[in-house]
This record gives C-alpha cells, structure tokens and sequence, in this order.
C-alpha cells in the first residue's frame, strides 16, 4: 500500500466541495491506489456545516480515505500537503461579472499563498478554482516566493469539458471521439474556446461545421455557459465545476497520454503570452509534469481573440497589484 497523501480542499463546506470532496476520497483525483489524508479548510461560520460533511464522508467508508483533518487554521490545512485545492471564496451571484470579485477574494489568496509557501511540502501541486481563477492563482503564485511557480495553476477543464459536450452534439458524436480541443486565456466570457486543430473521429472539426456556426454560436455558448448555469440554478455551477478539478489534478498527476488538455499555467512566453500571467494553455502531461503544446500556427481570426483575453488577465493584474506589496 502507497503512503496517504495530504490534500487539502479549501471551501470544504461549500456547494463544489460537496460533490469534490466525495470523489477524492473514492479515488478518483489520484488513482484506486492512493491512500489520501483529507485537509478541509472553512471560515469559522462554516465549521459546524462543515463537521457534516466530515461525518458524510466517515459513512462513506472509503477504504483509500485514511484520515480527515477539519479546521478554520490555515497552517493546519496546509501543512505538508502535496495537493491543494483552492475552491473556497465568494460565487458570482446573477448579474455579477468576475470583476466584482477580484478585491474582497484576492485578500484570500495571498494569505493562502503566503501559508502554502510557509506549510506545504515542496512540490505542492495547486489548482485554483475560486472566481477569478486564474487571478486569484497569480496572487497566491506571486505570494509564495520559495515555491515553484510552475505548480500554480487555475481551472479552465470545466470551460475545455463544456466545449467538448457542445461539439460533439453538435456533430453527432461521442466526446472521446474529440481531440485537440483548446481553451485559451482567461475563465471567463473572454475566454477562447478554439477547434482549429480538434479533430472530430479523425477528421478536422473545422470541416464538419461552418464558420457562423463557431463564432456566434459554439464561442459565444461556452463563454457564456457558467452565467447560463447560474441564470438557471439560481447559483453557480458545483457538480460539474468538481468534475473538473478531478479531471485537472488526475491529468497532471497521472498523465494525459498524449491527449490535450486545458489547463490555465503560468506563461512562459509561448505564443506572445507575457511570462508569468496565469493564461490557459493547450497542454500535455506526463509524468507529473506539464507542457504548453507548441508550435501551432494563429490565425488572425484566433489572435485576436487570444490578445483580447491577455488584456483582461493584464488589467486584472493591474487592479490587484496593491494586494501583491
Ligand atoms: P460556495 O459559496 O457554495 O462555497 C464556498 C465556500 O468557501 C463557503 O463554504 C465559504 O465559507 C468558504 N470560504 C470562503 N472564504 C474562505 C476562506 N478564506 N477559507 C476557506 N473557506 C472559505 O461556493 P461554490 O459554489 O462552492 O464556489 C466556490 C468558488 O468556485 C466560487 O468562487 C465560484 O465562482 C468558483 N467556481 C469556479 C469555477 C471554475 O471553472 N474555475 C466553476 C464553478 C465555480
Ligand atoms: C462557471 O464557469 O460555471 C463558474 O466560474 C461560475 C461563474 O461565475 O461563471
């Protein structure tokens, strides 16, 4: 038997952690072998809400799920962790745009940033899947000056997941018969949800539906999917937003074989991406590891949409620079 690995979930009494926190502790993030020590964080108001959940997953009885810690102490939940999810912050409520949230949930990231510098193993692995992600992302990147930057990343396999589900109803298809799908840039409605290289069954995507059809109604259906979501629910999307943050971590820890995948990393310059700004990438791991797909050509239909997702993530970066000291 493997030694448990400690992952900690913060928001763990929240509406995404209800579902995510559930599939962990089955297997699902890290595999049917790893044992896994669960590390939950609230905010004090939460904690009683957040015993239920602990008390849930007790009569689960997984067998992988070796301990549960519960606390509203960041030290304890981040101390020693090789995985962290970052869910916990505020939700977009109807009307609300990304920006609303930059300030009030920054503040979370760079306490938390600055905690995972101080607590966490060396090779934490982080997602961030609290609004704006990959905002939120840098600012705890940027607050853990000891860690790699490498290992900051934030959430866009929910947006990648969407644009699968839409092509291949689109085309008649199943989703796995889809390849090379792309989401580039920011979670949000900027984002560049792109099949210039997907193929559909082996043929080019490109060839199976008409131009019209991917700008104005494929680009602007999964830009638009989670105020579709919320407009309908009434709150944001949790059970598929989970489903995704399994999805990531999974990939990145156990590999993509091959596949692409779309996951929002710090840039390293690749396709004109100023360095450092957390952008959402086609990407392929392996390993452990993850790479930037290189080498594909930009149209200018493609370019355009790329930098107009770049000046968002930049202003985000400018309104928040304050927070960064
Ligand atoms: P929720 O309000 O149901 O749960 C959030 C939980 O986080 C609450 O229980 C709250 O007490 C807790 N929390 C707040 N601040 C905290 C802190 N500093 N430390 C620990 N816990 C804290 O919200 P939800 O629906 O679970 O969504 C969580 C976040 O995920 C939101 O920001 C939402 O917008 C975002 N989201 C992202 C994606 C994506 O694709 N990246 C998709 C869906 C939702
Ligand atoms: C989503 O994409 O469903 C979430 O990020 C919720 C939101 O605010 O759009």
């Amino acid at each position: 038997m493997k030694k448990p690995v400690r992952v900690a979930v913060t928001g763990g009494a929240g509406q995404i952690s209800y579902s995510l926190v559930f599939a962990i502790a089955s297997g699902q993030l890290l595999g049917p072998d790893q044992p896994i020590i669960l590390q939950l964080l609230e905010m004090p108001v939460a904690m009683e809400a957040l015993k239920g959940v602990a008390m849930e997953l007790d009569d689960c009885a997984f067998p992988l799920l070796h301990g549960i810690v519960t606390t509203d102490d960041v030290k304890t939940a981040f101390t020693d962790i090789e995985y962290a999810l970052l869910v916990g912050a505020k939700p977009r409520g109807p009307g609300m745009e990304r920006n609303d949230l930059l300030r009030d949930n920054g503040k979370i990231f760079t306490t938390q940033g600055k905690a995972l510098n101080d607590y966490a193993n060396r090779n934490v692995k982080v997602l961030v899947v609290g609004n704006p992600a990959n905002t939120n992302a840098y600012i705890a990147m940027r607050s853990a000056p000891d860690l790699n930057p490498k290992n900051f990343t934030a959430m866009t396999r929910l947006d990648h997941n969407r644009a699968l589900s839409q092509l291949s109803a689109k085309t008649g298809t199943k989703v796995t018969d889809i390849k090379k799908m792309v989401i580039w840039g920011n979670h949000s409605s900027t984002q560049y949800p792109d099949i210039t290289n997907t193929t559909v069954a082996g043929k080019a995507a490109k060839s199976l539906v008409d131009q019209n059809w991917i700008a104005n109604d494929f680009i602007p259906t999964v830009q638009q999917r989670g105020a579709a979501i919320i407009k309908a629910r009434g709150k944001s999307s949790a059970a598929s937003a989970a489903n995704a943050a399994v999805d990531h971590i999974h990939d990145w820890a156990l590999g993509s074989n091959g596949e692409w995948v779309s996951m929002a990393v710090p840039s390293d310059g690749s396709y004109g991406i100023p360095e450092g700004l957390i952008y959402s990438f086609p990407i392929t791991t392996a390993n452990g590891e993850y790479s930037i797909v290189q080498g594909l050509e930009i149209d200018e239909f493609s370019r355009d949409r790329l930098t107009k997702t770049q000046n968002e993530l930049e202003e985000e970066r400018s309104a928040i620079a304050d927070l960064l000291g």
